[in-house]
């Protein structure tokens, strides 16, 4: 698997289209996407938004359905903290409601939010990038 950053590709908008049969504002607003890639076949994909400079938000985690529960979603959080550090991230604000909390505690995101939707109960994550 390669994980890298990438821009918005058609894809990448069919990966969430197989899943939620509608591609939403979190993914056309993306600046950029954390993305896993096996051979060319995008399999995993997390977008996120520089909402000011070297500030970063990240919602709407997908994983490819043939290929959920093998750490792929996990990996793409990991490295997306190392992949932005390269580039002069400062913060990284993520909103999540279903990767367990502990994935970004090991991370050392710090929780300092819950929101409740329609969509659900969302966690919200804060790291600053030294
Ligand atoms: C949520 C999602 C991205 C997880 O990806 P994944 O590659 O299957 O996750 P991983 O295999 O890396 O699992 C990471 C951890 O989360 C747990 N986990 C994964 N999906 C879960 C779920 N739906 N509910 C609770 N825990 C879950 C796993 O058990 C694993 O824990 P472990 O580290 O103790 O083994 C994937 O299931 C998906 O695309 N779901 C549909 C879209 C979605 O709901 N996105 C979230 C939007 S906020």
């Amino acid at each position: 698997m390669r994980y890298q950053i990438e821009d918005n590709s058609k894809d990448i908008k069919q990966l969430y289209w197989l899943y939620y049969r509608i591609v939403f504002g979190s993914i056309k607003d993306a600046t950029g996407f954390i993305t896993s890639r096996d051979g060319d076949k995008v399999i995993g994909a997390w977008p996120f938004r520089e909402y000011k400079p070297g500030k970063f938000i990240f919602k709407s985690l997908i994983v490819h359905p043939d290929y959920r529960n093998q750490g792929i979603g996990k990996a793409i959080i990991q490295h997306s903290v190392e992949l932005l550090k390269e580039t002069g991230a400062r913060f990284i604000k993520v909103r999540n409601r279903t990767v367990p909390r502990r994935i970004f505690d090991d991370l050392e995101f710090q929780q300092v939010d819950v929101e409740k939707s329609s969509g659900g109960k969302f966690r919200v994550f804060e790291l600053e990038l030294f």
